[in-house]
């Protein structure tokens, strides 16, 4: 949907003992959006934060906060979420039963709405939500940590959901061993948003971030360009 890719840095890689300053430092080195990685020990195997953190964050940066929620009944915590300050609020498909009412729901709170798939949930479940959505976030690694090896297979589900998708306004956002190696993939498929955590918090430090962010960015932007 986006000419140039939109780089989403997730701070689940950051130094958490300092996540007010990582938030600033990899806004200054050229993030577009800040991923929130929500998790609960239920739906994934891991903890992480939840609507408190991100609203001590919340003043650090005027970007788009983008929250990734992997907790499972997500419903009861939608208001909390939009209170919190998070811009898109996303979902995913195998945590919530209804998903046709958590997607209004979020819309109701006044938040774009995004919808996630694991790596082995077909694009089918969305079929019926297209209108609904402003944002398709596809997993390229299972979810619950970072680090973790890019997906290959995932790259034709891309493909398959750029074109159910058709004209409608709506980003897809890849997740998940993104590298400045596995960007072109997914970008020359038809992703616009490209999510990155321990490929751009490497070296710890913002001249490092600055240097991480464009190279995703330039291999990204340059398949955009040939695929368009
Ligand atoms: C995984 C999270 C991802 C993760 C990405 O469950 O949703 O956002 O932080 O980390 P990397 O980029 O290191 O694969
Ligand atoms: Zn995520």
């Amino acid at each position: 949907m986006s000419e140039k890719t939109i780089i989403a840095p997730s701070v689940l890689s950051a130094d958490f003992s300092r996540l007010g300053g990582e938030v600033e430092a990899v806004c200054r080195a050229g993030a577009d959006w800040i991923h929130l990685d929500v998790m609960d020990g239920h739906f994934v195997p891991n903890i992480t934060f939840g609507p408190p953190v991100i609203k001590a964050i919340r003043n650090r940066t005027d970007k788009v906060f983008d929250c990734h929620l992997m907790i499972a009944p997500a419903d009861p915590f939608l208001g909390a979420f939009a209170d919190a300050g998070c811009d898109i609020i996303t979902v995913h498909a195998e945590a919530t039963t209804h998903l046709d009412r958590s997607l209004q729901a979020i819309r109701d709170l006044g938040k774009k709405a995004g919808v996630s798939l694991n790596p082995s949930t077909p694009e089918s479940v969305i079929e019926y939500v297209l209108d609904r959505l402003d944002l398709i976030l596809l997993m390229t690694v299972n979810p619950g940590f970072g680090g973790q090896a890019f997906i290959p297979s995932v790259v034709e589900k891309v493909r398959r959901v750029k074109s159910m998708i058709g004209n409608r306004p709506i980003h897809i956002e890849i997740d998940g061993g993104v590298t400045p190696e596995t960007a072109p993939l997914v970008a020359a498929a038809g992703a616009d948003v490209l999510v990155a955590g321990s490929a751009v918090f490497k070296g710890g430090s913002e001249e490092a971030y600055v240097r991480n962010i464009a190279a995703i960015r330039g291999a990204s932007d340059g398949a955009m360009k040939k695929a368009a």
